[in-house]
Formats: C-alpha cells, structure tokens, sequence
C-alpha cells in the first residue's frame, strides 16, 4: 500500500479544487480518483464544516477489467475525470458502483456513463425509484443491475462484492468489498467531512471531531440500521476502510467500525438506574415558565405521571439546560411533554430551539404533548402539537392550555393530565392508571367555544 499525492509537498493542506490532479494509489489496483473541496463551509445546509470535504470515488484495476466505484460533485467532475483518465481508458471500464446515489456522489455518473457506455451500472435493490428520479429518466434509457448481500462482480483476479446497508443515510445506500485486497467501499458510513489532501487517517490532521460529528448528524437518527449494517461489516477482514468522504481509513480501521458500534448502543448517554418494577418508560417533562403558571403545570403534570405505576418522570426547566443533553435523554425516553406560555403569538425560543435539535434522532413510536399558560391568544399550544407531529410524535391527547393563573381545580386538570399522558406510553399497561378519570383529559378551556 503506498503513499500520497506526488505533488503534496507543493500544495496546501486543503489545496484548491483541482490543484494536483494525480490519481492516489491506495491498494493494489487501487486508486482514489476523487476531487477535494476544501472551500465548503456547509454540507447540505445542516453540517459546518471548518476545512471542507472531499468526494472520494475509486478505481478498481482487475485482470478482467476496471470498476469505478462512486463519482463526485458535478462541480468537481472535470477533477475526477482527469484522475480516472489516467489509470484507465474508457473503454476498459466494465463496471460503475454506485453505493450512494446522493448528487455529491452521482454528480458525474451522467457523463461517466457517456464516456463508457459499455459499462455496467450497479446499484443497490433499493436504489432504481432514486435513480430514476435523479436522473429524470426511464428504465429504456438508463441500463442498471441491481445487488444485494453477496452479490459479487468478478474482474478476473479480484471480486466486488455487495453488502446491502439501506438507510446509511438514505434508502439506497449500499457497501462494496473487495475481497482479495480486504478494501471496504463504504459510502457515506465511516465518512467525515474533512478536507486533508494527504488523504490517508495515519497522515491526516486530527479528524476526530468531524468523524463524531458526522455520525451524529447524519447516521444517529438511523442508528438501527448502522447496527444491522455493522452485522455483515464486523466479520469482515478489513485492510482499509474507503469511505466517500474524509480519510481513508487504513490504520487500524477496526477502530472506527468500533466506534460506530460504540455510538450506536443503546443509552450510551446515561446508564439508566435499575427500576424498582420493570419494565420502566420514561416521560419527560420540559417547560419554561414567565410567571410561574407554566411552570405549576408542568409539576402537576409531572405529579400525576409520576402515580401511574413504572412510570418514570423527569421535569425540566428548559431556562436551565443546555439542548444538546436533552437531545440524548429525549432520544431514551418514552414520551416527551413540553410546556411554554404564548409570548407575542408564539412558544417561546428555547423550546424551539430544543425542537430543532431533534432532527438528529429518531422519534417515531415516542408520545408527544403539549401544555402551557397564556394571557389572551394561547397560540403556542397548538403550534407545539403541530411541530410534534412533524417530528413523527404520537399526540394522543388535546394540548392542556390555561389562562394566566391556574385554579386549584385546573391544577387538578393538569394532573389528569399527566396521568392520562402516562398511560398512553407504549406498553404501559391498561390496568396501570390509579385514576378513575376517562382517558382523554378535557381541556381546561375548549377554545373552539370562544369567539
Ligand atoms: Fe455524501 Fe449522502 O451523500
């Protein structure tokens, strides 16, 4: 295995686009043909980046042919053409791989398939819908074989072969293994963004951060199936580790597959305390309070929870906490209710900014509530609930709003509330609730009554 791009002693660490256009050996008959984009500040509106990213695509030089597995950026295709060009000739290429089918990956698949027409195009089971609609196209126009495990296209003296690893992080997704070189084309999966033209994790600037953070941001909300992909990754003998973005992985690789495992087990963030009855759910119960009625409803609400048995409730003043640790219980818990009084027609910010961090974990299954004190218009309520819903909550129950100060009575509501809230959980038991109230709590006040 050798080395890094010849010219790297003359160009910066994150050279610009094009500077130095030679292909990078990275196994035998391997070589990245990729393009580096050191400029990009921010990956698909949601991830920062403080060095870039590369678009890492291969070529795979066998006996009986070449595969050119992933392409890049149609901005930087004219890059990775010049690399391609020179480790092989068109008219050698008898396959093209495509793990991924995200424009940053299958940006140049257009034309590579113009300038080798003869080549077969492999993508997952999963991928023709996606295909098609990227490329705006029928199955007369576009030919495409299809893999699933085990596949495997045979070059003469080394083999492709398919894993099928769907939602890492769109439907599509796929790894590919070399086997005789022990190489693992995984797509997105152990990639960052981190643009290093010396390209290799032993020579490359510390990326630990990136590898974190792009795991967090896109494969957490899919950690069930990074964990289902880790069960065909792990058995494999791996002397690299071939992502599409970031370093290549060729000192000890294992250890990233590791910390994928690591970051994708459940509660990793907080070891539960053992329960006095299992099986345990878990509500929480988020508010931020004006003048205390908000605040009062969330207690009450936490009280009336807290009598349903193997129930265990959390309250949380959002004026005390920091998004980012709520994001990890919000992702072990059962169920999450979140209080706010109607400032100027609206929720207050840190409840939506608690919101909008959610993207990063999967909610479907959790039950969503809402709640609040209002002093006139008592919109945040409802906006709540809406945004729960969005986020693929379950709102079983009518959001809880109050005018100003609650009553002994309303307080008592609230409780209900909280009880009915606690018994919704999935796998509470029906028997559970103490209380003799329906269900479905009544609102305090019904405003479709109100003028
Ligand atoms: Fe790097 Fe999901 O595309």
């Amino acid at each position: 295995m050798t080395g890094t791009p010849a010219d790297s002693s003359r160009a910066p660490i994150g050279a610009a686009p094009g500077a130095g256009l030679a292909p990078v050996p990275i196994a035998d008959g391997v070589h990245w043909i990729g393009a580096l984009d050191p400029q990009l500040r921010r990956f698909d509106l949601i991830l920062r980046t403080a060095n870039g990213t590369t678009y890492n695509a291969y070529a795979v030089r066998g006996s009986d042919g070449v595969a050119v597995v992933d392409t890049v950026k149609a901005e930087f295709a004219d890059d990775f053409f010049a690399r391609l060009e020179r480790v092989a000739r068109y008219d050698e290429i008898r396959v093209i791989v495509l793990n991924h089918l995200e424009p940053d990956h299958s940006g140049a698949l257009p034309t590579l398939m113009r300038r080798a027409p003869q080549a077969k195009l492999v993508i997952s089971k999963r991928a023709p819908a996606m295909l098609k609609a990227l490329l705006k196209t029928d199955d007369q126009e576009i030919r495409y074989e299809t893999a699933d495990t085990g596949d495997e296209i045979d070059l003469g003296d080394r083999r492709l072969r398919f894993l099928h690893t769907p939602f890492l992080h769109w439907p599509d997704t796929q790894c590919t293994y070399l086997v005789e070189q022990q190489v693992l084309f995984s797509g997105d999966v152990f990639g960052c963004h981190h643009c290093d033209r010396r390209l290799f994790n032993d020579r490359v600037g510390d990326f630990r951060f990136a590898f974190e953070y792009y795991y967090a941001h896109i494969m957490r909300p899919f950690k069930t199936h990074v964990l289902e992909a880790l069960r065909l990754i792990e058995p494999l003998p791996l002397q690299l580790i071939a992502p599409t973005h970031g370093p290549i992985l060729r000192e000890r690789p294992r250890r990233y597959v590791a910390r994928y495992r690591a970051l994708s087990g459940a509660d990793q963030a907080l070891e539960p305390v053992p329960a006095h009855s299992a099986p345990l759910r878990t509500l929480l119960v988020f508010y931020l309070s004006a003048y205390g009625s908000t605040a009062r409803m969330a207690e009450a609400i936490a009280a009336g929870a807290e009598g349903v048995p193997g129930i265990r409730v959390s309250l949380y003043d959002l004026e005390g906490g920091e998004p980012g640790p709520f994001v990890d219980l919000i992702e072990a818990a059962d169920g999450i209710a979140f209080g706010s009084p109607t400032v100027n027609g609206d929720a207050v910010k840190p409840v939506w900014d608690l919101l909008s961090s959610l993207a990063v974990v999967s909610l479907r299954g959790k039950v969503g509530a809402a709640f609040g004190s209002y002093g006139w218009s008592g919109e945040a309520v409802p906006m709540l609930e809406a945004r729960l819903r969005g986020l693929n909550l379950r709102v079983p129950l009518a959001g809880l709003r109050l005018k100003l100060i609650p009553t002994d009575a309303e307080l008592s509501d609230c409780r209900d509330f909280g009880r009915a809230l606690a018994q919704a959980l999935p796998g509470v038991s029906a028997g559970a609730p103490a209380s003799a109230e329906p269900d479905r709590p009544k609102p305090v006040i019904d405003f479709a009554d109100l003028s």
